[in-house]
């Protein structure tokens, strides 16, 4: 029983760890992580014990606070949903003295994600969390960016270089950089990322789309489009991981997209990422992200060669 008279679910009970991962440095206690803007401390708490996750990769933040779309902001679709939450969030500074100390007062291994209009914004957000209790940094580059004429400095490799070469001189925490998958050619922008200082990379981002609503045919969501997250993507997201590993064989990699299960955290793990982080599957079932570890913990179990690649911060492939 709590303050307020709640008593909390929490229908996992602590568990002892028998896989851990490595990810650029950092010691994950297990392979599995929450995806960023699926995961709020507030709510997730009532359901599990948020230190017993890989880490905890938390809503995007900028550098002062964000309103986000209007509404509607959200729509379903097959196996799916489309999002444009427009990155919603109260900023950096209330970041730095509420949700990561409180994070961190649980012992959650906290990856911040960062969120820009602008490289400066970036640079700003960065900056502030160089000295904070932060494990890593996880750079969000598909934000509509103002210095690159409104596109995402995740679609260009110039761009994208010359932004995390920049944010790389504030900072000395591992930055992963997250990229995108509305590109043409997923290979050249993850280069350009590893080149430019990224320590680990993480993918994928949604994907463009939208719902029309055939009484008014017109866009369900506010913003039109927006983007499209859940198993639907599971294939597409393992692809671009795979793609990624071929061209790219020692960077960290975080699998992300449509994972729902400890199986489809597997094959992210086959496919040469080192961790995997879950995202829309904790909307409509808060207790996937530990579920999902719980059951990759097991799987694991069988698979020793696997199990201590990761332990020792390699991949499968
Ligand atoms: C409602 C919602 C909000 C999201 N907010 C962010 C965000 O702030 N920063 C970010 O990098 N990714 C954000 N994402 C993308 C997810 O972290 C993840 O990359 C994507 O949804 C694919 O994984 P999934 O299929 O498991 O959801 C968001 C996704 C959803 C559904």
């Amino acid at each position: 029983m709590t303050e307020n008279g709640n008593t909390p679910i929490n229908v996992y009970e602590k568990h002892e760890w028998k896989h851990k991962t490595v990810v650029a440095g950092v010691e994950w206690k297990n392979p599995v992580g929450t995806a960023s803007g699926t995961f709020q401390l507030a709510a997730c708490r009532w359901f599990y014990d948020v230190s017993q996750m890989g880490a905890i990769s938390t809503k995007g933040v900028s550098p002062v606070p964000w309103e986000g779309n209007p509404g509607p902001r959200t729509a379903e679709s097959p196996a799916g949903m489309v999002n444009a939450v427009g990155l919603q969030n109260p900023g950096v500074d209330h970041y730095l003295v509420d949700e990561l100390p409180k994070l961190k007062e649980l012992g959650a291994t906290v990856v911040t994600n960062v969120a820009g209009h602008s490289d400066d914004d970036y640079a700003q957000v960065v900056a502030k969390l160089a000295d904070s209790p932060a494990d890593m940094l996880e750079i969000n580059v598909s934000c509509p960016n103002v210095s690159h004429g409104g596109m995402s400095v995740g679609t260009d490799p110039v761009a994208l270089s010359r932004l995390i070469g920049h944010l790389r001189k504030l900072t000395s925490k591992p930055m992963i950089v997250k990229l995108s998958p509305n590109v043409t050619d997923i290979a050249l922008i993850a280069r350009a990322a590893a080149e430019a200082g990224a320590d680990a990379l993480s993918l994928i981002n949604t994907l463009v789309g939208m719902r029309i609503d055939i009484r008014t045919g017109e866009p369900i969501i506010s913003n039109r489009t927006g983007g499209v997250s859940g198993p639907a993507i599971f294939p597409i997201a393992l692809g671009f991981v795979w793609r990624v590993r071929q061209a790219l064989p020692d960077i960290p990699i975080i699998g992300i997209g449509g994972i729902d299960s400890g199986e489809k955290a597997l094959e992210f793990l086959y496919a040469g990422a080192n961790a995997v982080e879950v995202g829309a599957a904790a909307l409509y079932d808060p207790t996937a992200p530990i579920r999902v570890a719980r059951e990759l913990d097991d799987l694991l179990d069988s698979r020793p060669e696997l199990a201590a690649k990761l332990a020792a911060g390699e991949t499968w492939r």
